[in-house]
């Protein structure tokens, strides 16, 4: 097993990329504490997962809230005496309005979820990996949409900003072994265009042009795969990496 005895925490593990990562995750013998707001379905999860070889905890967390991200970690150590990978994995979409009739409400949504979430769960790690003393491991799940205009503007700049602060704290740590690297999907099958609400027509007119490039839409398990490479000791020496999983659709 290319996990077995890992402690690992995943957000936004109710559904899509985050479901599937935990479901291999566990396969794969890791311990993994499930983040996300609707516990049902993270308990319908650990029902799924009972009899692999991993076990799964369920935490119910908000990750724009402070006190959600550090318990989450605190929760790893308490049931698993020490962590081992974190996984910054929950995210939401803008509407895709262009920046002129973009919203405040939006713009402070996305930054919260997608930006200060990982960023409040990557310093709680980061204390937890230097008091271990024995290097760390986390994993950004940003996109495409942070290089190329695949999104919105909110939630490009969020995602280009997950990335600076993934390629810092790699660099920053990289002598204390604590490695951080980004996978950046293209367009995989998820619920995620439910977190769009209704697109702006203007701002999706205009991406269409992108999107209509795109290959087949990936699977959540074509993330997951990758975020296994990542989180095992295969990956050791591979740090403040982006890979982009998505089937050639920005390889122009
Ligand atoms: N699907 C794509 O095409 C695509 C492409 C590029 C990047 N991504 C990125 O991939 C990641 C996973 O998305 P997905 O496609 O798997 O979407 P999804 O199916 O909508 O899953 C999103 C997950 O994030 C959780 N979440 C949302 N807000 C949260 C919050 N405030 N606190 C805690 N958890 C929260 C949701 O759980 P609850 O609602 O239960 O809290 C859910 O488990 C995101 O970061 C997304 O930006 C997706």
């Amino acid at each position: 097993m290319k996990l077995g005895n890992k402690s690992i925490v995943v957000t936004g593990a109710s559904s899509g990329m985050g479901k599937a990562i935990v479901e291999l995750f566990v396969k794969e013998g890791a311990n993994v504490v499930a983040v996300a707001r609707r516990t049902e379905r993270l308990e319908a999860l650990k029902e799924e997962l009972k009899d692999e070889p991993g076990t799964v905890v369920v935490h119910t967390g908000d990750v724009s809230r402070l006190e959600d991200c550090e318990s989450m970690i605190d929760e790893a150590v308490r049931q698993f005496g020490k962590l081992d990978v974190l996984v910054n994995n929950a995210g939401i979409m803008d509407d895709m309005a262009p920046i002129a009739h973009a919203s405040d409400e939006k713009f402070r949504k996305v930054m919260d979820i997608n930006v200060y979430g990982p960023f409040a769960a990557m310093r709680k790690a980061c204390q937890v990996f230097l008091e271990q003393g024995n290097g760390g491991n986390i994993i950004n799940v940003s996109s495409v949409g942070s290089m190329h205009q695949a999104a919105g503007p909110v939630y490009g700049a969020s995602k280009a900003a997950l990335n600076a602060l993934s390629m810092n704290t790699a660099f920053m740590y990289m002598k204390e072994g604590i490695r951080c690297n980004v996978i950046a999907p293209g367009g995989i099958q998820t619920e995620i265009a439910a977190s769009m609400g209704r697109p702006d027509a203007d701002g999706y007119g205009r991406i269409s042009s992108v999107l209509s490039m795109a290959p087949a839409p990936g699977l959540a398990q074509d993330i997951a795969n990758c975020a296994l490479f990542l989180a095992s000791d295969e990956s050791s020496y591979i740090s403040g990496d982006l890979i982009k999983v998505d089937g050639g659709w920005t390889s122009f």
